[in-house]
């Protein structure tokens, strides 16, 4: 029975009635008006142009492409990549990888190595059903290891070595420990060198494009020279994986076989700000396609409103309010947010909706179940946002 004390939806259905159609993929007559929120919004045809153009990019330079999940962890998502031609995904944590896999896309990097048993036995054990499966590792303990799990279950497991690239957290040294390691797995009879990693972390967000590929140039130095190492050893090389977003148009002539890309599907405010090859102090390559939608709920004080979105939603004062480049975003808490306009300005009011662009991609998609897709103001989709949180991300 419809509950008449709730708001009604467009098309007189009460909300749980709409929960309930959206989780059967029942949309007609939905509209952003309609959504609770906070709640996360993806323009449908700005997704598409971002998708398209990274890919086109991939057939047009040779540089193959292995998206990033971690931005996403949208298996619709993930899927489209696929049908334009990624060669596969990246993944963060086995647990993506593991959903990955059991959605039917096989072909799957983990830019991390497993360590302690939990994560080695999964590892191993995705091979096992997965053999396209691989995963990095910087650390001769962590191979041993997986070689053990690897014997002991009588399969053979796929390995990248990672190879620093100036970010601290991974990657073993370049050169000889790197070759060294590379060599150690080659041996194995259980183990299978499918290639090397770098991934330059550091470059992607480095402001002005020359300060970016002169940053990214020096921290692939040391991966070039273990790639030649490697073959002058007679190593099998089948790829050689790093990049992302920020780099993508300086990669080309690397020694790079494959970039893992992944805020292009949809920008952030900090990305926008790093600048591009043809356009100092904004990076336009890619179309800001996400937002979070609030609502102004109270307008207690002159020049300024709450909205129902803080820091559950993961607000930043660096996040940006569609079509009001004016407005400042400040944190009260977890529910709650205030826009600051100066005296000039339209004021906002009670029950109006605002799109704010997230400064951080990865944190905002992991606070929300669900994206909407919109084509103007009809949503269209909904697609879960899956592994995001507890169990399903360990
Ligand atoms: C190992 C690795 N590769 C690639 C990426 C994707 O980078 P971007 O989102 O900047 O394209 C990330 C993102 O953090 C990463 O950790």
């Amino acid at each position: 029975m419809a509950n008449t004390d709730l708001p009604e939806a467009n098309g007189n259905r009460p909300w749980p009635d709409r929960e309930a159609q959206l989780v059967r993929g029942e949309l007609s007559g939905l509209a952003k008006a309609d959504l609770p929120t906070p709640c996360l919004v993806v323009e449908q045809g700005v997704l598409a142009g971002n998708l398209a153009r990274m890919a086109s990019h991939s057939r047009a330079t040779g540089l193959r492409l292995r998206p990033h999940f971690k931005v996403h962890r949208c298996v619709a998502i993930a899927r489209q990549q696929m049908d334009l031609g990624a060669i596969g995904i990246c993944t963060a944590t086995i647990a993506e990888a593991e959903l990955l896999s059991q959605c039917g896309i096989h072909d799957i990097l983990w830019t991390s190595q497993p360590a302690g048993p939990n994560k080695i036995h999964r590892a191993v054990a995705l091979a096992a059903r997965n053999p396209n499966f691989m995963f990095a590792v910087d650390s001769p303990e962590v191979v041993d290891l997986v070689e053990q799990a690897a014997t002991a279950a009588r399969t053979v497991v796929g390995l990248v070595v990672d190879v620093y690239a100036g970010l601290t957290r991974q990657g073993i040294e370049a050169g000889s420990p790197a070759l060294a390691l590379a060599q150690r797995v080659h041996a194995s009879p259980w183990l299978r060198l499918r290639g090397l990693m770098g991934y330059a972390g550091w470059a992607s967000h480095t402001h002005g494009w020359e300060a970016r590929r002169e940053r990214s140039r020096r921290e692939l130095v040391g991966l070039a020279e273990t790639v030649e190492l490697c073959h002058r050893a007679g190593l099998p090389v089948g790829l050689v994986s790093g990049g992302c977003t920020g780099t993508y148009d300086i990669d080309t002539d690397s020694v790079l076989t494959e970039l893992q890309c992944g805020s292009y599907v949809f920008m952030d405010t900090e990305y926008r700000a790093i600048g591009s090859r043809h356009q100092a102090g904004e990076f336009t390559d890619f179309g800001l396609a996400l937002t979070v939608m609030a609502t102004v709920t109270g307008r207690p004080q002159p020049g300024q409103c709450t909205i129902d979105a803080g820091d559950k939603a993961v607000l930043r004062p660096t996040d940006r309010v569609r079509g009001m480049p004016w407005v400042t975003i400040e944190n009260q808490g977890a529910e709650y947010g205030i826009l600051h306009w100066g005296p000039q300005d339209e004021p906002l009011r009670i029950g109006q909706r605002v799109e704010i662009y997230p400064t951080i991609l990865d944190q905002t998609t992991n606070a929300s179940e669900r994206f909407y897709v919109a084509d103007g103001d009809r949503i269209v989709d909904a697609w879960p946002i899956m592994g995001r949180g507890g169990p399903a991300q360990r």
